[in-house]
């Protein structure tokens, strides 16, 4: 998906001052053509309600048709990907409305019979979308839990069960309708996923060559991916062609996590981590909203999702068991679904390949082995992890430690900053007395003897 923000079109009305942004020319029309259906409804509405007939059948209640709606910005976009009808997108639309011109909500009110309520709510979306009772029969299926606007998590209803009630579009979708660059959104119940940034790049990855190799192809084949899944047409002309399932495995601490993360910023991603954790929650449907609010969200701004650890999630089902059970296999069955049809890229940590299901193992498309590092790979990582500041005792023989201590990148790295304390508290520099000091720390925690 291109980058709502970026685009724009010309706009002869804006004259001197050049073009206005894609998303406003576009939702300043979309609002022109709702409010010029509002005014036709509210005309039919003449008179109390009971001097109306319930019904009008005549076909004068036709809706704008979808492809007034076909600008070029997010909107756009929005209902031609999920395939919208005029009654959705009007219905999408009048929800996000009175964020800009309060003064809809104030006529919704007088879309609805229901005294004292002003907002978009169910009903008024009903009365708004069909006339006859045909039509207000199918509006109702719109509006329920399993119509296309509230599964895929565009539209919220409040509370859910009460078309009497609020109908509100998620925050982020607004801001995204508007053009605005998204706001990285915080991990909660409503959105299990928060966002995953680092200050390194991919060089910073200390890498034997195999994995490097590796590395380096999933990098060029998430750079290329717009060409050949939009320019190209791989991700129109095929099912299930413009997903990317990676999965990267090895032992903790060897940089899968720091990875993924390299990877959206290499390529100027924003990336989520799943809260897994969040996964099992008391009420299924729940939960399963919450997960496709992070999918939808990120098939739309084009982010990594990263699932890390996932050998819990993704191990070989439980046997059905007892009531939790169940519910744990079916959100699991819903997140495979949602991860195999995801249209973007999905990058799973898992610290053993054996606990992945088999089954699951065959659709993913890159797999990278994070091995053990080797001696050549810790002495590089002795000198990586040291930032440039640190004042180091060039008697240092880091030769030596890589090949005298078997740790991990994360070992390393925790080793080299337990030392810049010592070293601090001592007013010195780094010497290699505190440098084993930290060493000996990361053999304790692991239960491990230091070798002589
Ligand atoms: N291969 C590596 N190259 C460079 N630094 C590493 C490497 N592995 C680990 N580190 C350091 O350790 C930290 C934690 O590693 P992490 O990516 O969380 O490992 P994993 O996800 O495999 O458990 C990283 O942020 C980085 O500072
Ligand atoms: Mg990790």
């Amino acid at each position: 998906m291109t980058d709502p923000t970026h685009a724009s079109v010309p706009d002869g009305t804006a004259g001197a001052r050049g073009t206005v942004p894609a998303p406003v020319a576009e939702l300043r029309s979309a609002l022109e053509i709702l409010d010029a259906l509002i005014t036709v409804r509210l005309e039919e509405r003449r008179g109390g309600p009971t001097d109306r007939p319930l019904s009008l059948d005549d076909d004068g209640g036709a809706l704008p048709d979808v492809r007034r709606f076909a600008g070029t910005g997010p909107l756009a976009t929005l209902i031609a990907s999920t395939g919208l009808t005029s009654a959705e997108a009007i219905t999408l639309v009048a929800a996000l409305a009175p964020a800009i011109d309060e003064r809809f909500a104030v006529r919704y009110g007088a879309l609805t019979d229901r005294p004292g309520v002003t907002g978009f709510t169910g009903e008024v979306a009903r009365n708004l979308v069909g006339r006859s009772f045909a039509d207000r029969l199918d509006a109702t299926l719109m509006l329920a839990p399993q119509g296309l606007l509230r599964t895929s998590g565009l539209l919220e209803l409040d509370p859910p069960g009460d078309l009497a009630g609020r109908l509100h579009p998620g925050a982020d979708l607004t801001a995204w309708l508007l053009g605005l660059p998204p706001v990285p959104p915080t991990a909660t119940a409503d959105f299990p996923a928060r966002p995953l940034t680092t200050v390194h790049t991919l060089d910073d990855v200390v890498l034997p060559a195999g994995a490097r190799r590796r590395v380096t192809a999933l990098a060029g084949r998430i750079a290329q991916r717009s060409t050949v899944v939009d320019d190209w047409g791989f991700g129109t002309h095929h099912d299930n062609a413009s997903g990317l399932l990676a999965l990267f495995h090895g032992p903790p601490g060897t940089g899968k996590t720091m990875t993924a993360a390299a990877l959206a910023a290499s390529a100027g991603l924003p990336a989520y981590v799943i809260d897994l954790s969040a996964l099992v929650s008391k009420y299924i449907g729940e939960t399963e909203k919450a997960l496709a609010r992070v999918f939808d969200r990120a098939a739309r701004d084009g982010s990594i999702l990263v699932f890390d650890e996932a050998d819990a999630v993704f191990g070989a089902r439980t046997e059905i068991g007892d009531a939790h059970d169940r519910y744990a296999n079916q959100e699991v069955s819903y997140l495979l679904t949602r991860i195999e049809e995801h249209p973007g890229i999905v990058v799973l940590t898992s610290n053993i390949l054996a606990n992945i299901d088999a089954a699951f193992q065959r659709r993913i498309h890159v797999m990278i082995e994070f091995p053990e590092p080797g001696p050549g790979e810790r002495q590089r990582l002795w000198s990586s992890v040291a930032p440039p500041e640190l004042p180091l005792d060039p008697d240092i023989d880091r030769a030596a430690l890589a090949q005298r201590y078997r740790l991990t990148g994360a070992q390393i790295r925790d080793a080299t900053l337990d030392a810049a304390y010592l070293a601090a508290a001592d007013g010195r520099v780094v010497t290699t007395e505190h440098l084993l000091e930290g060493i000996r720390r990361q053999y304790e925690k692991t239960a491990r003897t230091v070798p002589e």
